[in-house]
């Protein structure tokens, strides 16, 4: 397929990803590796939907004995800059107490999101919460927030793929691109 017109540049590939992905997995695995944890499992937390590209990667690689689970959490009111205190729209049915927890991220932005999920899943009896994310831009940071392990770092771009959307498209890119604004305006899907 035809890159999109709305593809500007193309920061990260695929290959750069997915190597990218192998060596936070093998951290993450030896971070693991002898730890007690609750019922020998990790459970893993991932915030839809810009997690499912990472998510999906990233836990094939782990060896380690892990569950599943996902929340929503809209901290955007339909717009870029309409931020609001973040809203649980969907949550998890996993019993998280005395839990390890690993949070799965595509980016962390200002870090509203995540700072608001930490802080409910430790008031929820977590024994530890962890983040990883794919990932950030520590320009825009409004919080204290760090990810325990991050992929990528960028600036100020409005970023598309792998997870990050406009308008809900583009997250099925096997790449992370700038998404070209100026076409934006009148632009029709
Ligand atoms: C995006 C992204 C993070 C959050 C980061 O999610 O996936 O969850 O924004 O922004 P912050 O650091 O400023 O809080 P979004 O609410 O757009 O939902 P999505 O995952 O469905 O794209």
């Amino acid at each position: 397929m035809d890159r999109h017109p709305l593809v500007k540049k193309v920061l990260v590939d695929k290959v750069e990803i997915d190597s990218k992905i192998d060596s936070l997995a093998n951290e993450v695995n030896s971070y693991y590796k002898n730890k007690k944890v609750k019922d020998n499992t990790v459970v893993i937390i991932g915030l839809l939907k810009g997690c499912i590209p990472f998510m999906a990667s990233l836990i094939k690689k782990f060896d380690f004995q892990c569950v599943i689970d996902f929340m929503i959490v809209s901290s955007y009111g339909g717009t870029l800059t309409n931020i609001h205190e973040p809203k649980i729209l969907h949550n998890i049915n996993t019993d998280i107490k005395d839990a390890d927890v690993l949070i799965v991220e595509d980016i962390i932005d200002t870090g509203i999101t995540l700072n608001f999920m930490k802080d409910y899943l430790e008031k929820k009896g977590a024994k530890e919460v962890k983040v990883i994310t794919l990932a950030s831009k520590p320009n825009k940071l409004k919080t204290n927030i760090k990810p325990d392990w991050n992929g990528f770092e960028f600036g100020d771009e409005f970023l598309i793929g792998y997870g990050l959307d406009y308008q809900e498209r583009f997250r099925n890119l096997p790449y992370i691109a700038i998404c070209d604004t100026d076409k934006l305006n009148d632009w029709e899907w």
